[in-house]
């Protein structure tokens, strides 16, 4: 599926080429990073989001960083780097799971006596496959969360799981273009996602482009929608998945599970292999990134908290649809058997 724009590319600088994210709906502005510092402040800054996209970024950045400064490309180097890079922000668990990747190979690349331009070789070659990986798990999800869709759904989403959010078509939306390529009519209910608004900003702006209806609401509309039976069922990404399945997403998910179990709708969470993390037996163990109070816009002088996740509880999820299939309760056992 064409969507008509490029979320991340390698860029003709020799750096990592990516749409600016904090900027859109408004400006289609790309910038090319080559160095751990920009990338960092990229990721952090949310220029780059989404769970997958955020690893495959880390990926690109430490290989164009490497690539400025190949001299000076050693073991340790490696290791600053990518743990840099690994704690730009703690809960999308794909960061960390693409840059171990990263750095087995690194290492094993010194280990067999690879001098830096051949090591920079390698981690390239890694990093495009972590991309071509997610580009694969993305149209198996659409495939897979495709027989879920009804003609004619009326789709809700929260936050953008789409292009924006992957190296490929998206997780959550992989499933509507999926629906779309099928032949179904599908539109789409974009919640607010307050306070960043990716999905006014992002999901809106990337379903349009794509020919999909797609109807913004405020998130506190949610419920007025769903009470109006205009929502045949949810469906978001998730940014880790613990072995109980309990899955950790943008603030106001689990809200958004729980106003979709008193209407009696499918809460759906769709997600790649690499965002599930076993190490995790339940959800409470998933870190949750706290952000700047200035991003809710308070008054000054109030106290602010900004979460920018949440965990909704495994008993809400109707399913969990993945590269390996869809997942059913109960969810120890199916994950188990999908992932290892
Ligand atoms: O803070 P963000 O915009 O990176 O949060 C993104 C989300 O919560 C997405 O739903 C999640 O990463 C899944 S992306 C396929």
């Amino acid at each position: 599926m064409k969507l008509g724009f490029e979320t991340i590319a390698w860029g003709p600088s020799g750096g990592v080429r990516f749409l600016d994210q904090t900027l859109l709906p408004e400006r289609e502005v790309y910038v090319e990073v080559d160095s751990i510092a920009e990338m960092v402040e990229a990721i952090q800054a949310l220029r780059v989001r989404g769970a997958p996209l955020i690893g495959i970024s880390a990926a690109m950045g430490l290989v164009a960083a490497a690539g400025q400064q190949a001299s000076r490309v050693t073991p340790e180097w490696i290791r600053r780097a990518v743990s840099d890079l690994g704690t730009a922000r703690p809960t999308a668990v794909n960061l960390v799971w693409a840059l171990d990747r990263m750095q087995s190979v690194a290492e094993e690349s010194f280990r067999s006596g690879a001098g830096p331009d051949e090591v920079i070789a390698s981690l390239r070659s890694e990093a495009q496959q972590i991309w071509d990986e997610d580009v694969r798990m993305c149209e198996a999800i659409g495939a897979a969360g495709e027989t879920l869709v009804p003609d004619g759904a009326t789709v809700m989403t929260h936050c953008n799981a789409g292009a924006l959010a992957t190296g490929g078509i998206g997780t959550a939306l992989a499933v509507i273009y999926a629906a779309k390529m099928a032949g179904k009519n599908v539109r789409v209910v974009s919640n607010e996602t307050r306070p960043l608004r990716q999905g006014a900003r992002l999901t809106s702006w990337e379903l349009a482009r794509a020919g999909i209806p797609v109807t913004s609401i405020v998130d506190g509309a949610s419920a007025a929608v769903m009470a109006r039976g205009e929502v045949d069922f949810v469906i978001t990404g998730a940014d880790r998945i613990a072995a109980n399945g309990d899955a950790a997403n943008k603030i106001g998910t689990y809200g958004v599970a729980v106003l979709a179990e008193a209407h009696r709708i499918p809460f759906y969470v769709a997600a790649p292999s690499s965002t599930f993390d076993l190490s995790l037996t339940a959800g409470d163990e998933i870190p949750i990134e706290v952000r700047a109070g200035e991003e809710i816009g308070a008054a000054p002088g109030a106290d602010t908290f900004n979460p920018a996740f949440d965990v909704t509880p495994a008993r809400y999820i109707a399913a969990i649809v993945t590269d390996r299939g869809v997942l059913h309760r109960p969810y120890r056992k199916s994950i188990t058997e999908a992932l290892t």
